[in-house]
C-alpha cells in the first residue's frame, strides 16, 4: 500500500512545497488540506492559530490515517509545531524561513526576509536570526497583500505588478539593498517571476527542496504503487475556492472537496 502524506496550508501556498515533495516522491498518496475559511493565517492571533490548526489537522488525520504531516506554512510552523507534535503520533515536518542558507549565500551581508506579518515578528524567527545571521543585516517585510496576490495568480486572476513593485520599493532604495531574499511564506515561490521583476538580480531562497529531502528521509523512497492518489480538501468550498480548481488539477490534485466535521 502507498504511504500517505498530508500537506497543510491556509491556502495555495503549500502547493509550492507539495510540488517539491511530489517531484522526489511521485508515488505516494497525498491529501492537500487548506484552511481557506480562516485565511489569511498571517493576520490571526497566535493562540487562535494554534487552536485552529491542532483541532483541524487532528480531526482530518483521525478520519484519514497518514504516515506523515507537512505543515507547508511558515506562519503556522513557527507557532504550532510543539503543540501539534504532542497530539499526533506520526512525524510532523514544518517549514520555517531559510535564514541559515540565506546567510551562507549573501555576498553583501544584507538579507531580506519576506514573509507574513506574523512570521516576521515571531520569537521563533528571531531565534533563527540570532542563531544563523547575527553578523548580517536582516531587513524584514511582512505582507499579507503579497499572499493575496499569489492566491489571485493561481485563481487565474491578474496579478497587480505595480503593487508588488511598491511593496518591495524600500529594498530597491535601501542604502544597502539585500542581495538575497528569503521567501519566508510558502505563497511567495508562486510569485518568483513577479518578485524578480521588482528586485532584479537578487537571489531568492526558499525552504521547499530542504523540506522535500526531509520528507524523503522520513518516509523512504520505497513504494510499489505506480501512481499515488492525490486530492484536496478546503474548509470552505465557495466560488473563490472553485476558481482554484484548474490550478489544483495542474498539480495532480484531481478533486476538491469541502471538509465537513
Ligand atoms: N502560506 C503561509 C505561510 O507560509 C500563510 C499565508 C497566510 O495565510 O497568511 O506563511
Amino acid at each position: 500500500m502507498s504511504k500517505r502524506v498530508l500537506i497543510f496550508d491556509s491556502g495555495v501556498g503549500g502547493l509550492s512545497v507539495y510540488d517539491e515533495i511530489r517531484h522526489v516522491l511521485p508515488n505516494l498518496d497525498y491529501i492537500y488540506l487548506f484552511d481557506n475559511a480562516k485565511f489569511p493565517y498571517g493576520e490571526l492571533p497566535a493562540h487562535e492559530l494554534v487552536h485552529r490548526c491542532c483541532g483541524l489537522i487532528s480531526r482530518v488525520v483521525a478520519r484519514h490515517p497518514v504516515d506523515l504531516v507537512v505543515i507547508a506554512c511558515n506562519t503556522a510552523s513557527t507557532q504550532v509545531l510543539p503543540s501539534l507534535r504532542t497530539l499526533l503520533s506520526v512525524p510532523v515536518v514544518g517549514v520555517v524561513p531559510a535564514i541559515k542558507p540565506a546567510a551562507k549565500l549573501t555576498r553583501n551581508g544584507c538579507i531580506g526576509l519576506l514573509a507574513t506579518p506574523a512570521t516576521v515578528s515571531r520569537p521563533y524567527t528571531e531565534k533563527l536570526i540570532l542563531e544563523f545571521a547575527t553578523h548580517h543585516r536582516v531587513l524584514r517585510c511582512g505582507s499579507t497583500e503579497l499572499v493575496i496576490q499569489a492566491e489571485r495568480k493561481l485563481a487565474g486572476e491578474p496579478v497587480d505588478q505595480a503593487r508588488i513593485h511598491e511593496i518591495l520599493a524600500p529594498w530597491r532604495e535601501a542604502d544597502t539593498s539585500p542581495d538575497t531574499i528569503i521567501l519566508g511564506c510558502t505563497h511567495f515561490p508562486l510569485l518568483k517571476e513577479e518578485i524578480l521583476l521588482a528586485l532584479p538580480g537578487v537571489m531568492l531562497v526558499d525552504s521547499g527542496s530542504a523540506v522535500a529531502r526531509r520528507v524523503q528521509s522520513l518516509v523512504g523512497g520505497v513504494n510499489d504503487a505506480e501512481n499515488g492518489e492525490a486530492w484536496a480538501y478546503c474548509t470552505r468550498l465557495d466560488n473563490k475556492a472553485r476558481l482554484l480548481q484548474t490550478a489544483l488539477q495542474s498539480y495532480g490534485l484531481e478533486s476538491l472537496i469541502e471538509w465537513s466535521e
